[in-house]
């Protein structure tokens, strides 16, 4: 039944029609909103290449949440900027650590509306930047993952729902999941960045965290851009591990990865827009050059089509905004 009995154009006149037949629908409830929170900072701080984004107090953090919530977004991502920094980045498992006392104000003001998710890593807290503890100037894999296993301890000790391991260390969520259980853990999930790339998108990321490496760059653990294989491997090994949830980094250029992954896994599967996709799309509409509000919706759209359940951006609350106006 070719044309001139097939018209495709027949569903797509008029609004009612095109919203009956749509196939992906882009919901608040399928938002994550990644927040940093620094110590010791007495008011919130502007970040320049992330618009509309700042590195928040404590308090700023909580009064964000609640906007969050209201909105319909289940979910944030905390990241923490520590007062002090040394080789080990023992501040990450610091029982009172920022983090910690971020994810205890959060559950004590929001209740269970929000899901607590923390990032869980160590290039926030070496002094060197890096993901793991170094070995000269490697980063020593098996001596990492002690570290991990201290940081998702604490984290499940200070309220956490979900602990989401983001280094790239072989055996990660193995090691997380075995901790957590032994110590009181077992109820908390994790989400696994099963497949990170060495990405040219993550700056301001790394300005907001102050977390870029001192020296060299994290090829020796995130993934090469070239390879998608790989990738569904590191997913099925997370998957092995014990992870409740994957996730495919950055979103948009890893549309491929991100489908494979979802197909190979089944798992609830998440993508994260990164601070770069952020980027971009805000200066492009600074200029006029592209509709902000249509390229978000889209792109948020097309990565969920991809395969993501869930979505982590930068726009979490502008769009869900929006979506909400209809
Ligand atoms: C590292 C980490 C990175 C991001 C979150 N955690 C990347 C990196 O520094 O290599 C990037 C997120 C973003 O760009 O928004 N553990
Ligand atoms: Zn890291």
């Amino acid at each position: 039944m070719t044309f001139p009995l097939r018209r495709m154009r027949r569903l797509r006149r008029t609004p009612t029609l095109r919203e009956m037949v749509r196939e992906t629908v882009l919901d608040p409830g399928d938002l994550i909103a990644p927040l940093f929170v620094k110590e010791a900072l007495s008011k919130p701080a502007p970040l320049d290449a992330l618009p509309g984004h700042v590195q928040h107090t404590l308090s700023s953090l909580v009064e964000q949440c609640g906007r969050l919530a209201e909105l319909g977004i289940p979910a944030v991502m905390l990241f923490g900027i520590p007062a002090r920094k040394d080789d080990a980045g023992s501040s990450a498992w610091d029982a009172d650590g920022v983090v910690q006392q971020s994810m205890r104000r959060i559950r004590a003001e929001t209740g269970d509306r929000l899901v607590i998710i923390g990032d869980l890593c160590l290039c926030e807290y070496t002094s060197h930047g890096h993901c793991g503890v170094l070995k000269g100037e490697t980063v020593d894999n098996d001596a990492t993952l002690d570290a991990y296993a201290r940081i998702a301890v604490s984290y499940a000790e200070a309220g956490a729902d979900v602990v989401a391991p983001s280094g790239m260390m072989d055996g990660q969520v193995g090691a997380i999941r075995r901790a957590l259980d032994a110590r009181g853990g077992e109820g908390v999930a994790v989400l696994a960045y099963a497949a990170k790339y060495a990405s040219a998108f993550f700056d301001p990321f790394r300005h907001a965290a102050e977390s870029a490496p001192r020296f060299g760059d994290r090829r020796t653990y995130q993934l090469d851009p070239a390879n998608v294989d790989e990738a569904v491997q590191e997913a099925r090994l997370d998957a092995e591990e014990g992870a409740d949830l994957v996730m495919v980094k950055p979103a948009l250029p890893y549309l491929d990865v991100l489908a494979r992954v979802k197909a190979e896994t089944r798992l609830p599967t998440a993508a994260y827009q990164v601070s770069g996709e952020y980027a971009m799309l805000k200066a492009a509409a600074a200029r006029g050059w592209v509709d902000e509000d249509r390229a978000m919706l889209e792109v948020l759209t097309a990565i969920r089509r991809a395969g993501a359940d869930l979505v982590l951006t930068y726009y979490a609350e502008t769009a869900a905004a929006r979506l909400r106006r209809g």
